[in-house]
């Protein structure tokens, strides 16, 4: 694989430096004096080389550095699901510490497998937002600080943009234009994604994201955090059409979506049950719950395929991970002979291929983040326009 030469690299764009060959770990640094990259530098057309990613907006730290070509070299993920367990879901304090405690040797770990040095990076992406404010900030002044004193461009990238990018991760050439699914826990989005790669809102949800409402739907089950894989395992051993849970449609032609009604029918169902019936059945109260999740993103994501001409669908984001999802979706592609992009399992969940990934497209768009660049809570996408 090309690489470029970083060296070469950085003295097209900075000028000659005598630290080419080491840098030190950024952190024992702070405070001491750097030479900076002026505006114009910062500025300049950006070569392509390697790019390490970073992600810390919600509870997975992640690294990964992408290669010249875009090619994955290295792709790590610490997940704080322990640390989060016993709460039943994500607490912030407890995530940006724990951000902080790791993403060093988490970054390090990256570059390690990739097989490169910090000298041979020549970009930097990082996860902007939406996310938790404390855990964000953790990746963006560590992206800050790495960019500073490796006198590289950084640049802050929407979280849905990473999603969105994932489609591409495994098969760069999935054609264009096509229809993108993003579900995660927070949002459940339908994107028309043109030839130019803007991406037109074709419609979102009105309550909670399908993340959600396995998540909320696996608490009411009494099964384990994060709730999502745990309805998909416990779903295996259950019967899908047992139990008729309300799919919301919505009005004719819509593609909005809604879960919190269903969220509802469950909590009724289980307050009708006697606490026998909940354990025993507990299988295909998982399988039909989950059931009436899917078959409506399913449902809706054809529905915009066909009545946006294109053909070809990609679905992201964490939800994608689901084994019946991804079933159902390949399917019904095949019946229609449409191009699915389902990506593999890691670049499902959150990852920083796909931070990395979108902050390729932005480097090479030119754009650049200053050094005052913060987190934003509650960023959208960058790439998206709504109609
Ligand atoms: O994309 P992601 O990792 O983080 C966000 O951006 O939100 O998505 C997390 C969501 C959680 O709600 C989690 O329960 C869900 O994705 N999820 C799944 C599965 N794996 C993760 N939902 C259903 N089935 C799965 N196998
Ligand atoms: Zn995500």
């Amino acid at each position: 694989m090309a690489l470029v030469a970083p060296a070469a690299t950085r003295a097209v764009l900075f000028g000659p430096s005598q630290d080419d060959a080491f840098f030190p770990d950024p952190v024992h640094l702070i405070g001491k004096d750097f030479m900076v990259a002026t505006v114009e530098q910062l500025y300049a057309a950006w070569i392509p080389g390697p790019i390490l990613g970073i992600e810390t907006s919600c509870d997975e730290t992640a690294a990964s550095v992408l290669a010249t070509d875009g090619a994955v070299l290295s792709n790590i993920i610490t997940s704080q699901h322990a640390v989060h367990r016993r709460f039943g879901g994500v607490v912030p304090e407890l995530a940006s510490r724990a951000h902080i405690e790791s993403i060093e040797d988490v970054s390090s770990e990256a570059l390690r497998q990739s097989g490169l040095t910090w000298a041979d990076l020549t970009g930097i992406a990082v996860t902007q937002g939406p996310g938790l404010a404390g855990a964000l900030l953790v990746g963006v002044n560590y992206a800050k600080a790495l960019a500073y004193i490796l006198k590289i461009p950084a640049v802050g990238v929407s979280h849905l943009d990473g999603h969105i990018a994932s489609a591409w991760l495994q098969d760069p050439e999935f054609p264009l234009p096509c229809v993108v699914l993003v579900v995660s826990g927070g949002h459940t989005h339908l994107y028309f994604k043109e030839s130019s790669g803007h991406c037109r809102l074709l419609g979102s949800t009105r309550d909670d994201a399908a993340g959600e409402a396995f998540d909320k739907g696996a608490q009411m089950l009494g099964l384990e955090y994060p709730g999502g894989p745990a309805i998909d395992r416990m779903a295996r051993q259950g019967n899908p059409a047992a139990i008729a849970f309300p799919r919301s449609y919505l009005k004719k032609g819509s593609l909005d979506f809604s879960f919190s009604g269903l969220k509802t029918a469950l909590l009724y169902t289980l307050q009708a049950m006697p606490e026998e019936s909940r354990v025993a059945r507990a299988a295909d109260l998982a399988a039909s719950y989950q059931e009436a999740i899917v078959a409506v993103l399913v449902e809706k994501s054809f529905a915009a395929v066909r009545s946006s001409g294109a053909r070809a669908l990609a679905v992201v984001g964490g939800v994608s991970a689901n084994s019946r999802l991804r079933a159902l979706l390949q399917q019904r592609a095949t019946r229609e002979s449409l191009d699915l992009s389902l990506p593999p399992i890691a670049y499902c969940t959150d990852n920083a291929a796909m931070i990395a990934a979108a902050g390729r497209q932005a480097l090479r768009a030119g754009l650049r983040a200053p050094l005052d660049m913060d987190a934003q809570p509650s960023l959208a996408s960058s790439f998206a326009h709504t109609i």
